[in-house]
């Protein structure tokens, strides 16, 4: 038997055993482990409160610093894994950006938002934190696409990383930003130049060269700078869905439209909401649709560029009156910062 022929056998068996595997699992999406989501494990601190020291806490002060709640440790230490003060500020800061109750520890509810997946930008920036119910947010010093750019165009740069074919992606992006150009007197044209677009999309895996590497599916989903920037990234690595989400069988389907909804108005200038409804707020589960504007979104847009005379109606009744009974809606201008723009995503604010 010659050496080829030995080859050509392995290469057979080889192709038979992948062939074989693969018709052993009819669908991998449904097999997909739970602990590919990289918050999974802070579960185990369900119940965890001040003075407990417990594995895992340094690791949740980590995910607390990337999203502006703690500073990050200087270069040479590492967080501990003891519940001390200065986490329990964190915790209720995190707590009340997240419209949770301020309990201070780390109760379920306030576990399953921490697990949730979410944009990249950090909710805060530069540690600064403005007392009082905070609604709808805006990048610090609050940036804006000025008033000589109402016809923004945005180009499709990077699509080879996404399983979705190209006509699809066109849709589900000009469907996200009419919901913005709905009440805004701005409108949004795609062009196949990248040179010529204000606005670029792409999909990227891992580190892509803006200091903000994307982490695998679920964990961060997308990240976009603030005006006028125009960057907006997608993790490559996630389940994105365009047909309907919530019909999916996968336990890591994405709806698309959701997150490029939410990444379009960190570009408009938005930052992270409060409220649960908004489609500011910084997390999405799996399988939610969620693309229509609240009256949280809408006011705090049109409060940068006027409304579409088009315009007519309020947006979907009883969001941000619900939520706001403190009678002490506050924006924070200047507070939150942009993940890349500043040097993040999540958004840079999150979403
Ligand atoms: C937790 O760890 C800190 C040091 O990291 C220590 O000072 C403290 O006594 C520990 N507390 C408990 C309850 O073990
Ligand atoms: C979960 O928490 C327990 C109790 O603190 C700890 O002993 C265990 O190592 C933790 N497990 C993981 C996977 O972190
Ligand atoms: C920080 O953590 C890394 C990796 O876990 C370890 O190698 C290093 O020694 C730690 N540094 C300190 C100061 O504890
Ligand atoms: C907050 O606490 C109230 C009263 O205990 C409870 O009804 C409500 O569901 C809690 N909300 C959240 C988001 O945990
Ligand atoms: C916020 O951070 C940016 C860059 O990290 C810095 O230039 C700016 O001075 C900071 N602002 C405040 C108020 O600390
Ligand atoms: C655009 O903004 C400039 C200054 O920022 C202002 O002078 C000008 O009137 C504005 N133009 C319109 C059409 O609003
Ligand atoms: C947007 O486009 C419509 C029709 O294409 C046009 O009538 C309108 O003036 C444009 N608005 C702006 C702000 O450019
Ligand atoms: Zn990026
Ligand atoms: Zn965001």
């Amino acid at each position: 038997m010659t050496t080829s022929t030995i080859l050509l056998q392995c290469l057979l068996v080889i192709a038979f055993v992948s062939v074989s595997s693969a018709l052993s699992i009819p669908d991998p999406l449904k097999d997909v482990p739970s602990f590919v989501n990289p918050w999974h494990p802070f579960k185990n601190l369900s119940g965890c409160h001040m003075g407990e020291n417990r594995t895992g806490i340094a690791n949740m002060k980590k995910y607390l610093s990337e999203f502006g709640y703690l500073p990050s440790p200087l270069s040479n230490s590492n967080f501990s894994d003891s519940f001390d003060s200065e986490f329990q500020d964190a915790i209720l800061s995190y707590q009340r950006h997240l419209g949770l109750n301020t309990t201070g520890y780390l109760d379920e509810k306030t576990i399953e938002k921490m697990v949730s997946p979410r944009c990249g930008v950090a909710d805060i920036i530069n540690g600064t934190y403005t007392h009082g119910r905070n609604l709808y947010t805006y990048f610090e010093g609050n940036p804006a696409w000025p008033n000589t750019s109402r016809d923004l165009r945005y180009a499709l740069i990077a699509t080879s990383a996404s399983t979705i074919d190209v006509a699809t992606l066109r849709q589900v992006f000009a469907s996200a930003f009419s919901q913005w150009a709905a009440v805004i007197p701005m409108n949004f044209t795609e062009t196949d130049s990248a040179q010529d677009a204000d606005i670029t999309i792409g999909f990227y895996s891992g580190s892509h060269g803006d200091g903000e590497p994307f982490d695998g599916p679920l964990g961060t989903l997308a990240h976009a700078f603030s005006p006028t920037d125009g960057r907006f990234h997608l993790d490559a690595s996630e389940t994105w869905v365009a047909t309907d989400v919530t019909k999916s069988s996968s336990d890591e389907a994405i709806d698309l439209e959701s997150v490029a909804v939410h990444e379009i108005g960190h570009l408009l200038g938005l930052g992270h909401s409060t409220i649960e409804e908004a489609i500011m707020y910084p997390t999405l589960t799996v399988r939610q649709r969620k693309v229509e504007l609240t009256q949280d979104d809408v006011s705090g847009v049109q409060n940068l560029y006027g409304s579409n005379p088009g315009f007519k109606g309020v947006a979907p009744a009883g969001v941000a009156g619900e939520m706001d009974s403190s009678g002490s809606a506050e924006i924070i201008r200047g507070g939150l910062g942009v993940l890349l723009g500043l040097g993040i995503l999540v958004m840079t604010v999150i979403l």
